[in-house]
């Protein structure tokens, strides 16, 4: 692990290199210092023999010159004085190799002889056995005359020399290998150091952590490296808080959106929804009597159909659905990854609301113009009768003009309704709240309908139940209510029936009942009959002469819930109908 590590590779190298040059360095300085020293113990012999030679030139009395020789020679060398009238003279020595030199001398004898005659420095070296050391010669002959100075040195003096030099290199070497391994991994730890330091930094980075900060020590690379690397994080930091403030913002626009919205993968998988989206995964669950676990596998298969065909189209595209009586408008558009689809995103739209009232709109101008068209045609064609003279008599021509002026009142009192009624759903309902008199009120809606009463051959009477008498309501309103009732029950009631109203209040509740024994609502229809325009047996009211609008009750039920009362009905066919309106007091 070390070895592969920076620290271990730049100590590594370090060392290998230092090592490489001091073994070189080493290798030359041996090889020098064995040089060097060779050649001052040839210089100290060779000054040795110039010296003595010039005793022994001088002086003739052997004696001297052997005390002197002594003398100037070192005790390790040994030095042999060949005078012109030829004797010998051998020196003492302290070297154990070169005490034997005098008996091998007549083997070297010819050699040594060549510098006498030759006359000439001489300088060579000699071993006497193979197991002796070397030998250092040095001769110089006497100036004109037959003689020579010898001075021999043993080299294993020089030996020792050398193996105290190695051994100090060696230990110079050594101390600068074990300086040098301090010095590298220090130098190495402290280069690698940052870098660890960075390295620890970009994995925290890489876990998210993007305040990591590192120390900038130097102003080297490696401290502009921390330098960059901590802008970077910076700059990562900022961005990535940008990027979340982006999609928290686009998370809570989508989640506040009334249109429901699903982003989806390529393979169906729901990312994003919001609450409106679930409802509608909800809805088609329970249609398709599937149970709802969870959003992400219950994609409807609606959304799968068209998600697939948008990766195949590549284009935006538009579907109805129907769940549970809504209408659900989906509209789903391709999300690329450069012009890969990488999947889709849905606006499921409610679209229920705006189809109902779409569809009260249309069915109020079909049911106004239809209501408008009756009268208006009526009024043409008596109107060209009198205009072509059809109508010749007097009686004929006032019974067109009474049919005429019906149907006037009857077209100024749909539109008086339609404008009460528009009013009111436009929630402009004013009321007038007062208290009244009970049997005031009794009495003038009793004489509003006494004479039709008498005129249609129907029982009709008004009665107040309860000893309470005051009235707290809108009493034009409830007139209005009261006579609407009414006036539906003799509508509906054949001759010789019975119209019976009652009022009373009970447990702070005004109630009032319009019962008769006509003909009834079917069924069918009760659930109905407050809605405008709606009537129960349309043939039989549009033969009848006295049509009816079907706008009372819509009027009628308003006026209640203005009140915030209610309004019920109870009806058998051919037995009679009962309304009950309850107000609180
Ligand atoms: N007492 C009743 N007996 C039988 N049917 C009734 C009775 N009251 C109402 N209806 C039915 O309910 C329908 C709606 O009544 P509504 O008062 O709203 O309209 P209308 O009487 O036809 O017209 P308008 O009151 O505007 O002149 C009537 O057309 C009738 O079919
Ligand atoms: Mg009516």
């Amino acid at each position: 692990m070390f070895w592969r590590s920076v620290v271990g590779k730049l100590a590594i190298t370090i060392l290998l290199l230092v090592s490489f040059v001091l073994f070189i360095l080493s290798i030359l300085l041996l090889e020098f210092f064995e040089g060097f020293h060779v050649q001052e113990a040839e210089n100290g012999l060779i000054e040795t023999a110039s010296k003595i030679s010039l005793v022994v030139e001088e002086r003739d009395d052997h004696e001297m010159v052997a005390e002197m020789a002594e003398r100037i020679k070192d005790p390790t060398s040994k030095v042999m004085i060949y005078y012109p009238d030829g004797t010998l003279w051998s020196s003492e020595t302290t070297n154990s190799s070169l005490k034997t030199l005098d008996d091998a001398l007549p083997r070297f004898e010819d050699e040594l002889q060549t510098a006498i005659t030759e006359n000439e420095d001489y300088s060579s070296k000699i071993t006497i056995s193979n197991q002796s050391p070397e030998i250092m010669v040095i001769g110089r002959p006497l100036i004109d005359e037959d003689g020579a100075i010898f001075v021999f040195q043993s080299l294993d003096v020089l030996d020792q020399t050398k193996a105290e030099t190695t051994k100090i290199i060696f230990v110079a070497a050594a101390i600068a290998i074990v300086l040098t391994t301090i010095f590298a991994f220090f130098l190495s730890t402290r280069i690698t150091l940052p870098l660890v330091q960075m390295k620890e930094a970009a994995t925290e980075l890489a876990k998210g952590e993007f305040n990591t900060k590192l120390p900038v020590v130097s102003n080297d690379e490696i401290g502009e490296l921390a330098v960059a690397f901590n802008q970077m994080g910076k700059q990562l930091n900022y961005s990535i808080n940008a990027l979340r403030q982006e999609k928290e913002q686009m998370k809570s626009v989508v989640k506040s959106m009334a249109d429901g919205v699903i982003t989806l993968t390529r393979d169906a998988k729901i990312i994003v929804i919001n609450p409106p989206a679930e409802r509608f995964i909800q809805d088609w669950c329970f249609e398709n009597n599937i149970e709802f676990n969870n959003y992400n596998d219950q994609l409807p298969d609606e959304l799968k159909i068209i998600l697939q065909h948008i990766i195949k189209e590549e284009k935006e595209e538009l579907q109805e659905l129907n769940l549970q009586g809504r209408d659900w408008v989906t509209i789903m558009t391709p999300l690329y990854d450069n012009s890969y689809v990488r999947g889709a995103v849905a606006v499921i739209r409610d679209m229920t609301e705006e189809r109902q009232s779409d569809k009260l709109r249309k069915d109020f101008i079909a049911n106004v113009s239809h209501e408008l068209r009756t009268p208006i045609a009526l009024m043409q064609g008596y109107s060209e009768a009198i205009v072509d003279d059809i109508a010749e008599s007097k009686e004929d021509k006032n019974e067109i003009a009474q049919i005429i002026h019906d149907e006037s009142l009857r077209m100024s009192r749909l539109v008086n309704e339609l404008l009460d009624i528009g009013r009111m759903e436009a929630g402009h309902i004013e009321l007038n709240i007062t208290s009244f008199d009970m049997y005031d009120f009794k009495n003038r809606i009793y004489r509003k309908f006494v004479g039709m009463a008498s005129d249609s051959n129907i029982n009709f009477s008004i009665d107040v139940l309860h000893e309470e008498s005051v009235i707290t309501a809108d009493e034009d309103r409830l007139e209005q209510v009261l006579t609407n009732l009414i006036d539906n029950a003799f509508r509906h009631t054949k001759q010789d029936g019975s119209v019976y109203a009652t009022l009373g209040i009970k447990d702070n509740q005004l109630l009032i009942e319009v019962t008769d024994n006509g003909v009834g609502i079917p069924e069918k229809d009760l659930s109905f009959i407050f809605e405008r325009f709606y009537k129960a047996d349309k043939s039989r009211t549009r033969s009848d002469s006295k049509k009816g609008t079907g706008l009372g009750l819509a009027i009628t039920k308003h006026i209640v819930d203005a009140h915030e009362g209610t309004i019920s009905v109870k009806s058998k066919v051919n037995e009679g109908t009962t309304f009950s309106v309850k107000i609180p007091q």
